[in-house]
């Protein structure tokens, strides 16, 4: 299987853009968060984004080495003032996130390493992301 490369960078970007808009989500979401539990919930998002930010910037280094031009584009941002429901807005998005980047992982030959690593990193870290989530949710 060879590299798709204009396939690979269309893609890329749009995670990059997904990865834009929910950084600044969970970064508002915690700012917003009140009620019992918003201590753990602003800590969780938090920590989140700081995840969304790392993967951003893992697929703006991989999108110019294969000679792309990384997006500036913010996907669509979510926010709600009820924690619970923003919880379950953000499960969906990672569940979402995790078909996307097993897809995307799929298209990339386990030669090219570093690129596969970065995809497989961003995809672990998204399971994560729905595991913890999961949890807040009761699940
Ligand atoms: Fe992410
Ligand atoms: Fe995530």
């Amino acid at each position: 299987m060879a590299l798709e490369k204009t396939t690979v960078i269309h893609l890329m970007n749009e995670g990059l853009e997904m990865e834009y808009a929910s950084q600044i989500q969970y970064l508002t979401q915690a700012a917003i968060t009140r009620g019992p539990y918003a201590e753990g919930l602003l800590a969780r998002f938090e920590e989140i984004a700081s995840d969304e930010a790392e993967h951003a910037k893992l697929l703006r280094t991989r999108i110019v080495a294969l000679g792309g031009v990384p997006t500036t584009k913010v996907g669509q941002i979510q926010i709600h003032k009820d924690s619970l429901q923003a919880v379950k807005i953000n499960l969906k998005y990672e569940r979402d996130t995790v078909d996307f980047y097993r897809k995307l992982l799929n298209l990339i030959p386990h030669d090219e390493v570093i690129l596969y690593e970065a995809i497989e990193h961003i995809l672990q870290d998204s399971q994560e992301h729905v595991e913890e989530l999961e949890r807040l949710v009761g699940k």
